[in-house]
C-alpha cells in the first residue's frame, strides 16, 4: 500500500509510516539506490528485511528525498545531506522514519509475548512499577522501544539498555513517558512518545 500514515509531532518534526504490502520486485522497481545501498540490499539474508529496507526508500521519496540524500556514519546512524536529522526503523510489516531539525530516534516493535522471556536483558529498575496483571506485554514493548529509540538518537558505544537507561512509571493511556539516561557525561531525562499501530508499537523521542 502507499503511505500508511504521516503526522507532524512537533515543530519541523514529521513521522512517516509505511505498511509493507508490496512485493520485493514492486518496491525495487519504485526506488533508485546508490551502489553502497544496492550492495547492502544484495547482502541481506531475508526478503522481509529487504522489503523493509526498500520501503524506507519509499518513505524517503514521500518526504521529498531519495537514497542519494541519505548517508550513514560508521556506527550505522543515518543522516540527511541537507543537515536535517533522521531516524529509521523497520519491523516485519511496517517501517517508519522521523525527520527533524533536532536529534531524533524511532523504533517499531511487534507486540508479542516473547518479550517476557528477554525482559531481564533490558529492564532493571522498571520491574518495580511493572505489574504482570496490568498491560504487562504492552508496557514491556514500550520500554524496549523507548530504549531502542533513545539508543538510536544518542548512538553511543557502550550505552546499555539495562544499566544506563531507566524508563520512569507511565500509563498506556498517556502515550508518553520519560526516560532517565546516565552514561559518561550524559545525565538527562528524555521524553518518549508511543503509538500502537495494529499489532505493533511505535516509540519515538526528540532531543529538546
Ligand atoms: C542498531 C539498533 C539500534 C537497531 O535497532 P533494531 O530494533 O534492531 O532495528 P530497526 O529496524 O528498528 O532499526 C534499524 C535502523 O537503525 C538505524 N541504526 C543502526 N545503527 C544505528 C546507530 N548506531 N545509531 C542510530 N541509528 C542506527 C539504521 O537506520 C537501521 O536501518 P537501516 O540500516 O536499514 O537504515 C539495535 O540493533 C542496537 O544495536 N541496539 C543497541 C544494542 C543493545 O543494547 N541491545 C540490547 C537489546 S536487549
Amino acid at each position: 500500500m502507499p503511505l500508511y500514515t504521516s503526522f507532524t509531532v512537533a515543530k519541523n518534526t514529521q513521522i512517516l509510516v509505511w505498511k509493507i504490502t508490496e512485493s520485493y520486485n514492486d518496491l525495487f522497481r519504485a526506488v533508485q539506490l546508490k551502489d553502497f545501498c544496492m550492495a547492502r540490499l544484495e547482502g541481506m539474508r531475508s526478503e522481509s528485511h529487504q522489503r523493509g529496507f526498500l520501503s524506507v526508500r519509499m518513505l524517503l521519496q514521500t518526504a521529498g528525498y531519495t537514497d542519494f540524500d541519505l548517508y550513514y556514519n560508521d556506527d550505522g546512524k543515518p543522516h540527511l545531506k541537507d543537515g536535517k536529522e533522521i531516524s529509521i526503523t523497520h519491523s516485519y510489516g511496517f517501517s517508519a522514519i522521523i525527520i527533524s531539525d533536532k536529534n531524533v530516534g524511532i523504533d517499531i516493535e511487534l507486540r508479542r509475548d516473547k518479550v517476557i522471556r528477554i525482559a531481564d536483558k533490558f529492564i532493571d529498575a522498571e520491574f518495580e512499577f511493572l505489574d504482570q496483571a496490568d498491560d504487562f506485554v504492552r508496557k514491556l514493548i514500550v520500554i524496549w522501544g523507548a530504549k531502542e529509540a533513545i539508543y538510536k538518537m544518542l548512538s553511543r558505544n557502550g550505552l546499555s539498555f539495562k544499566q544506563n537507561m531507566n524508563v520512569l512509571p507511565f500509563t498506556m493511556e498517556e502515550k508518553k513517558g520519560r526516560t532517565e539516561v546516565k552514561f559518561e557525561e550524559i545525565n538527562s531525562i528524555y521524553q518518549v512518545f508511543f503509538e500502537e499501530i495494529e499489532e505493533f508499537t511505535m516509540v519515538y523521542t526528540i532531543d529538546d
